[in-house]
């Protein structure tokens, strides 16, 4: 008998501990079995959602599910000297697998990795310069709560990014994309990853997620301004941009 990814839910006491499970037990072949499964464009998809933070020299940034800190390492790249970023994420396996990273690239002091949820962010109100997060929001249990607490940490003015895989508008290229995302990649992970159950929860945790403009409705509701998306490589994956309001500015 299947049992629905509710049911799993229910049985680990909520999504957030099924979730938090699941990438601890694949954080060690995580990064292996993204550059396989996306054909090594999760690369260029960060590298896109880093420009749109556009940090300024000195700011600090914040990416939440940072998992093995990838876009804080690219966000890192395309800002100017001391620029600092927090990556926060719920499984301290990913951020043990993102600090060794850390370590090897000289990178330890411009990014700082902790524990922390993003649906109740451990930081004070309009405390950072920017807000980002890749492949994240979609594990969320709450998306409205999640864009709620990106709000209250992130200064007037500043953006936030939100990069997820998403649903290809296109009819031909849609039902291709979700044979390979449906069929394909739960495949590799199977077989290369040895990883059934959490190759599989990849495809249906976009099952409910919502398409790319309720995604941008959502974060409007939650008081984000002047929001946009884009869409990478035919709709697999969206990028979300969105500026908090500045009561100050002219
Ligand atoms: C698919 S991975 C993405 C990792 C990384 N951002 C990347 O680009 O490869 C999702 C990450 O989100 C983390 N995560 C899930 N729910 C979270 C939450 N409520 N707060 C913070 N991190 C969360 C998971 O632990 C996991 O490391």
């Amino acid at each position: 008998m299947k049992i629905s990814l509710e049911e799993k839910f229910r049985e680990m006491g909520g999504k957030r501990p099924y979730v938090q499970r699941l990438f601890g037990r694949i954080a060690g072949i995580y990064d292996l079995m993204n550059r396989l499964m996306s054909l090594g464009l999760d690369r260029s998809w960060r590298k896109q959602a880093a420009r749109y933070l556009a940090l300024n020299t000195g700011e600090t940034g914040l990416d939440l599910g940072t998992g093995t800190a990838d876009l804080c390492i690219e966000v890192l790249r395309q800002s100017g000297p001391g620029t600092r970023m927090i990556g926060m994420d719920i499984t301290p396996e990913m951020l043990d697998e993102g600090r060794k990273k850390l370590t090897r690239m000289g990178l330890q002091k411009s990014i700082e990795l902790r524990i922390g949820d993003a649906e109740h962010i451990d930081l004070p109100d309009n405390s950072v310069d920017g807000c980002c997060s890749a492949f994240m929001v979609r594990n969320l249990s709450d998306i409205r709560q999640g864009f709620r607490e990106m709000l209250r940490v992130v200064r007037p003015g500043s953006r936030v990014v939100c990069l997820e895989i998403s649903h290809p508008p296109g009819k031909i290229f849609g039902a291709l994309f979700y044979f390979y995302f449906y069929r394909l990649a739960p495949l590799f992970g199977t077989i290369i990853g040895k990883a059934f159950e959490e190759y599989n929860y990849l495809p249906n945790s976009l099952t409910t997620f919502p398409k790319a403009p309720a995604v941008k409705a959502i974060m409007e509701e939650a008081g984000w301004m002047d929001v946009r998306y884009y869409y990478l490589n035919g709709g697999i994956v969206a990028l979300h941009v969105g500026t908090k309001p500045d009561p100050n500015a002219a």
